[in-house]
């Protein structure tokens, strides 16, 4: 495999380049890799994550401040392992994700434990190996885990999500901190349930988190919650409940199709500036980002199976699915398709589709590409939120996985067979 010579970086994908006509991911040649490993085939750069990280270590350098990465967005056990060896805890969601990062040598006591419907089942795992700490997002939580905490003889470390009722600007689906929304304990009910919390034998109050939604591409949605946080904790010390960290959850955007958002250091420059005017800056600060420390680090590899021109359409079809990249189905959300190996020729625009049997199953729309039957394209983007979401539908079986360091590519998940899909089954 030849390092490329004068790579040329994809728009928000600098470890995705262009040597010659042979796209490569860092030292990797993608046409390479596809012939070895096959198709759909999930890629990423070690060295993208590791950058996007470093945006944000720089823009919380000289603060106590912890990163916990939102393993929902890609919760493969060898990019747990790059961000758990860089020093990261990590945003679980299930008693599942606990688990992978356990097996992935993260920390237990570096995890924080959010979402809406938590079981007393994994609320007892996650007492067990002694967590971080449980962002609770409803009153009747805090009763269920206080008992479940007191049952086992310990006490469960609470911050309360509050929703800051703030519009992230972003798709319906994604957006969390409205009223509308399912998420967090709603602001003017914040004092109340804090009071509650500090009554209940299981519990320690130990800090507060808000997260607003996700792709978010401006930073006065962060302003603004950040504001009504803070407003909050003042509130709630003034009733005799210390807070020690504010967590100020995820949702940084990344760039699929032009879109700008701010970097993370500086994005944190504007925050902690609020917070140092406020005289917050001192505290422990956590965050939750998923995205945007792996969305743009990696790229889904896919045949082109048939070319079908058509009266009103062409369609391009592909080996990768709705299955494997649902974000266009769920969202109508745009990945770049590019070609792994360039040709010269007039283009033709097309719908890239999957095989799966429905017309949601379209990968991207009204795309020129120069392109042949056996060809192998590379979705842009791909690193957040695709394999984690990936499914059986269709029975097929979910995409390899490769992790790309430098020149080498260490394959990180095998492709599930068929009879993977049904291993679990049974005739009755
Ligand atoms: N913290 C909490 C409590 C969250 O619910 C989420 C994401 C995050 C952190 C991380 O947000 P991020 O930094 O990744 O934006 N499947 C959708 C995105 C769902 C986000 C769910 N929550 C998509 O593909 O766009």
């Amino acid at each position: 495999m030849n390092a490329p010579t004068t790579p040329q970086g994809l728009p928000g994908q600098p470890q995705v380049a262009y040597a010659g006509d042979q796209l490569h991911v860092e030292g990797v040649c993608l046409s390479e890799l596809a012939r070895e490993h096959g198709t759909p085939l999930f890629v990423y750069s070690k060295a993208a994550m590791l950058s996007a990280l470093a945006a944000y270590q720089r823009g919380f350098a000289g603060r106590n401040a912890q990163i916990c990465y939102a393993m929902k967005a890609n919760s493969s056990l060898a990019v747990l392992q790059v961000f758990a060896d860089a020093g990261c805890g990590f945003d679980i969601v299930s008693g599942g994700e606990l688990a992978r990062v356990l097996a992935a040598g993260g920390d237990p006591a570096k995890v924080i434990f959010s979402g809406v419907g938590k079981t007393r089942h994994e609320m007892k795992q996650a007492l067990q190996v002694g967590i971080g700490c449980f962002n609770v997002e409803s009153e009747a939580e805090l009763d269920v885990l206080s008992a479940v905490a007191a049952d086992l003889g310990k006490v469960a470390p609470v911050s309360l999500r509050v929703n800051p009722n703030v519009d992230p600007k972003t798709h319906p689906y994604i957006s969390t901190g409205l009223k509308g929304n399912k998420f967090g304990i709603a602001h003017e009910d914040a004092q109340r349930a804090y009071r509650h919390a500090a009554s209940l034998p299981g519990l320690k109050v130990v800090g507060i988190d808000c997260h607003i939604g996700s792709q978010i591409t401006d930073s006065t949605p962060y302003l603004d919650a950040m504001d009504r946080v803070l407003d909050l904790v003042a509130d709630i010390e003034a009733a005799g409940i210390a807070i020690h960290h504010i967590d100020f959850g995820g949702g940084l955007g990344i760039n699929y199709n032009g879109d700008t958002p701010p970097e993370a250091d500086a994005l944190w420059a504007q925050l902690l500036a609020k917070l140092d005017a406020r005289g917050y800056g001192q505290r422990q600060l956590m965050i939750e980002p998923g995205r945007s420390l792996v969305g743009n680090a990696g790229v889904c590899l896919t045949e082109v199976l048939y070319l079908k021109p058509g009266e009103q359409k062409n369609f391009c079809i592909v080996d990768a699915a709705m299955n494997d990249l649902p974000r266009p189905a769920m969202y109508q959300a745009f990945h770049q398709i590019v070609p792994v190996s360039q040709h010269s020729g007039d283009g033709v625009v097309y719908d890239v589709v999957g095989p799966v049997c429905e017309s949601g199953d379209w990968i991207g729309r009204d795309r020129q590409l120069v392109v042949q039957a056996g060809d192998v394209l590379a979705v842009l983007s791909a690193g957040a939120y695709c394999m984690s979401m990936a499914s059986n539908y269709n029975t097929r079986g979910r995409a390899a996985e490769i992790l790309v360091d430098g020149t080498k590519a260490h394959l990180i998940r095998q492709r599930e067979s068929a009879f993977d899909t049904f291993a679990l089954e049974q005739l009755v």
